[in-house]
């Protein structure tokens, strides 16, 4: 069977909500903040769901021993934000992987030439082959940031088969790098947006994520 990048637009109405918030130019600065924050929670929620490894065991309930899954704590859970505004995602996700590794990634865009170039990089030098990784981006715009992301973490020995990446708005340029070179990678995304414009905005999309998260 041939790979394909896989794109989840979960139909949730707290996802739709918090999109819908986060969009509004009237939302000021501490909405936007708890908007990107919930819109985190809820599509890390979802792309948990066939993601995080789980155990068989048992339990004794009060009454009896009874089957039980458990998260399996042996294998490595690690959250990726991309500096900025992949923090303003990261609490939401933090909430439900409590036991998750956070490496951050200090990506910045260099709005003429629109590359991107790497300030910070807290990556360890190689991940375990298991690790389950999630990478927090608002924006998949030209696709500058993630690619540069996901060339950090693979050439660390991350399978991108088991990465997931949480964002708030897609465009088509960043799914289609990522679908050229990362076959079997998951997005989760509250929306897909079809317009980037020559300033590298995604239209509607909804302004400078981190500008807006950060109050800048
Ligand atoms: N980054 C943002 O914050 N917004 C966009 O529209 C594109 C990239």
């Amino acid at each position: 069977m041939t790979q394909q990048l896989l794109v989840y637009v979960p139909p949730h109405p707290l996802i739709k909500h918090w999109l819908a918030v986060a969009r509004d130019v009237a939302t000021p600065p501490v909405l936007f903040r708890a908007a990107i924050t919930e819109l985190g929670r809820w599509l890390t929620y979802e792309a948990a769901r066939d993601w995080l490894p789980t155990l068989e065991t048992t339990v004794e309930s009060p009454l009896a021993p009874c089957p039980a899954t458990l998260i399996d704590p042996q294998v490595p859970v690690a959250v990726v934000p991309i500096l900025r505004a992949g923090l303003g995602l990261l609490e939401g996700a933090q909430t439900l992987l409590p036991l998750a590794k956070i490496y951050h990634l200090g990506l910045v865009r260099n709005e003429e030439t629109l590359e991107p170039s790497c300030y910070l990089n807290k990556l360890p030098e190689k991940f375990d082959s298991e690790t389950r990784v999630l990478i927090t981006d608002p924006m998949l715009a030209t696709g500058g940031s993630i690619m540069a992301a996901m060339a950090e973490l693979t050439k660390r020995g991350v399978e991108p088969a088991l990465t997931r990446i949480v964002c708030v708005v897609a465009a088509p340029p960043a799914l289609q790098k990522l679908s050229a070179d990362y076959p079997g990678l998951t997005v989760y995304s509250a929306t897909i947006d079809g317009v980037v414009n020559d300033k590298g905005y995604i239209v509607p999309g909804l302004g400078d994520a981190g500008d807006r998260i950060f109050g800048t």
